[in-house]
């Protein structure tokens, strides 16, 4: 009887798991670049749910170079679509994520959060001084461009994660590089908090009977060129 049990729960469980590694897939066919949003508001806690996606993101070593922008003024969203190519998801969003990175890597940027990482980890103060040294040492010489290219990679990673979640959430958002950074970044005062604009992520819902690519297939690569295998 015991040994029936435990192979039922086993066997749930496999299933729970597969179902749920289905369901991503299931979201991600689900979910499309959408061009008509309808202006209805998202659930906080679907928002929440997306933020905390993009805030779990690993990041190189750690640092977290980059801050998640969240707009939901209706002037400023007004302002940001004339610099955003007047993309009209951007006032018929419920909410606009603005992925910004740091401009450069500094000394003190790099120290705080090992400051954060000791005194979280209830480490001594210093535990963790030679890797930060070693990180510092080899950021700071780099050109502020170059790391620039850097911390705008791992913006990245927290821009592709708030997609999956917004999709999983049954959420619509729109990946956006089509805006004028520099006049951007200007407009928020960005250059004064040390960050560039990286990438925007209209959050909303789907305005499916005025979206001209709601209904039409979603195209891949075919996989026989994509994935490359070394067997
Ligand atoms: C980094 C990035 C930038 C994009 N910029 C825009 C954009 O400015 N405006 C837009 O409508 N779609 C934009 N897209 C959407 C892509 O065109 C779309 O993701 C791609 O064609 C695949 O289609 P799908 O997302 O519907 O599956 C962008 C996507 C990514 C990932």
């Amino acid at each position: 009887m015991l040994q029936t049990c435990l192979y039922l729960f086993e066997h749930l469980f496999f299933f729970q798991l597969l179902s749920d590694y289905m369901q991503l897939l299931e979201s991600l066919k689900w979910r499309y670049a959408t061009k008509k949003m309808n202006g209805q508001r998202v659930p906080q806690e679907k928002i929440d749910y997306i933020l905390e996606a993009a805030y779990l993101a690993p990041t190189s070593s750690g640092t977290q170079p980059y801050r998640v922008i969240v707009v939901t003024n209706r002037e400023l969203l007004e302002k940001i679509k004339v610099v955003a190519n007047n993309q009209p998801q951007i006032t018929d969003c419920s909410h606009l994520l603005i992925f910004a990175a740091w401009d450069n890597y500094t000394a003190e940027r790099i120290s705080h959060i090992f400051q954060i990482t000791e005194q979280e980890r209830g480490v001594p103060t210093g535990t963790m001084e030679n890797y930060k040294n070693m990180l510092i040492g080899a950021y700071t010489s780099r050109s502020a461009e170059e790391n620039f290219a850097h911390t705008a990679r791992q913006a990245y990673i927290g821009f592709g994660l708030a997609i999956a979640a917004a999709a999983e959430q049954q959420v619509d958002a729109t990946p956006m590089e089509g805006f004028d950074n520099a006049a951007l970044d200007q407009l928020l005062g960005l250059p004064e908090k040390g960050l560039k604009s990286v990438t925007l992520l209209p959050i909303g819902y789907r305005d499916a009977e005025n979206d001209w690519l709601v209904n039409l297939k979603k195209v891949r690569t075919p996989k026989e060129e994509f994935f490359i295998h070394y067997d």
